[in-house]
């Protein structure tokens, strides 16, 4: 079956970046693989009366299941209805390898996709970014595209290194592809162990000064961060006092991303922290109660909780409360 995104009651990303670019925030982009998931991010949301970004990975996709996924969006978003104010909301697949998995998504519901193609060399990069925008122009749905690639496991992409963006290469990049936004690597990672670092040693900075000189190349035009979990220590320690096993684990500091919204960053993703905030609040119920065997006793806390850390985010972190 088809939908197209709008009369699911989505939005692109247009003028939501606009808004974030002129206003010095980022819209939130978070994963969900699950209801209660998709639940905490869209009631977190509305409360904190923030735009948002539902996205999906191709394997979350498939954890779903595709022909579930627009009807779960679509419940969502007359659930948002029901308990409080409308707010823009986007649906977006993240770090999408194929044409065929893009338009697949644009053909089901969604009203951006990213194409990654930041493994492939720039001219392959380019093509495949192109047959994409393409296909999802002529039907008014967003696309992000990559360059530079990231330190850690991506969806179906996995690199043992990282390769910050090079400055000398956006133009081209976008002028040729005509994407709607673009994400760069500056020194983030996917997941929940972003740096090795010696005790007492912080984690190092992003590099804004290749932020800043992305910014004088294309002024103006959104940019994507990825890898943005700043894996928040009170859930670490959570997970670690009952009876998880995560050392070692760090993140981007807050400030860091604080500077980052303000910039020309309008997107910033947000996966691992969601992650630690309902694994945390599970291993204390599964701690505290283990007779305790109904799943609504322990997804329901593990959904409070994500709801509490979204709307902090949104407030402290990002800038996007109050701009729905
Ligand atoms: O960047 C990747 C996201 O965190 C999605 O992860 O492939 O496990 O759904 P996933
Ligand atoms: P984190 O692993 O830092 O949450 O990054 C998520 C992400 O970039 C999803 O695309
Ligand atoms: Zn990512």
């Amino acid at each position: 079956m088809t939908f197209k995104y709008s009369d699911l009651g989505l939005v692109n990303t247009k003028n939501l970046f606009q808004r974030a670019a002129e206003n010095g925030y980022a819209v939130p982009a978070y994963n969900f693989n699950n209801m209660e998931q998709l639940q905490a991010i869209v009631v977190g949301c509305v409360e904190s009366r923030s735009p948002v970004i539902l996205q999906v990975s191709g394997s979350a996709r498939n954890y779903i299941h595709p022909d579930l996924l627009p009807h779960m969006v679509r419940g969502a978003l007359e659930m948002a209805r029901t308990i409080g104010t409308a707010i823009p909301v986007v649906l977006h697949l993240d770090h999408g390898d194929t044409c065929e998995l893009a338009h697949s998504c644009i053909d089901t519901g969604f009203s951006s996709v990213m194409i990654d193609g930041s493994h492939h060399p720039f001219d392959e990069n380019v093509k495949l970014t192109k047959e994409v925008v393409e296909y999802a122009h002529s039907r008014d749905v967003s696309v992000e595209g990559e360059l530079g690639v990231l330190a850690g496991i991506e969806d179906q992409v996995s690199s043992e290194v990282s390769h910050y963006t090079k400055p000398e290469e956006v133009e081209k990049f976008v002028g040729r592809t005509g994407v709607d936004s673009l994400a760069i690597s500056i020194g983030t990672s996917h997941g929940a162990y972003k740096f090795k670092l010696k005790p007492g040693e912080e984690p190092p900075s992003l590099r804004f000064d290749l932020l800043e000189e992305i910014e004088r190349r294309i002024p103006g035009f959104p940019i994507v961060l990825h890898g943005a979990s700043t894996v928040m220590a009170q859930y670490v320690e959570m997970i670690n006092k009952f009876g998880g096993r995560m050392d070692d684990a760090v993140g981007i500091p807050e400030e860091q991303l604080r500077r980052a919204a303000r910039s020309a960053v309008c997107k910033i993703n947000i996966d691992s922290d969601g992650r630690l905030a309902m694994t945390a609040a599970i291993r204390r119920i599964f701690a505290e109660k283990p007779g305790e065997f109904d799943p609504r006793k322990y997804l329901g806390p593990a959904r409070d909780e994500l709801i509490k850390m979204i709307k902090y985010k949104n407030e402290h972190v990002l800038g996007s409360a109050g701009r729905a």
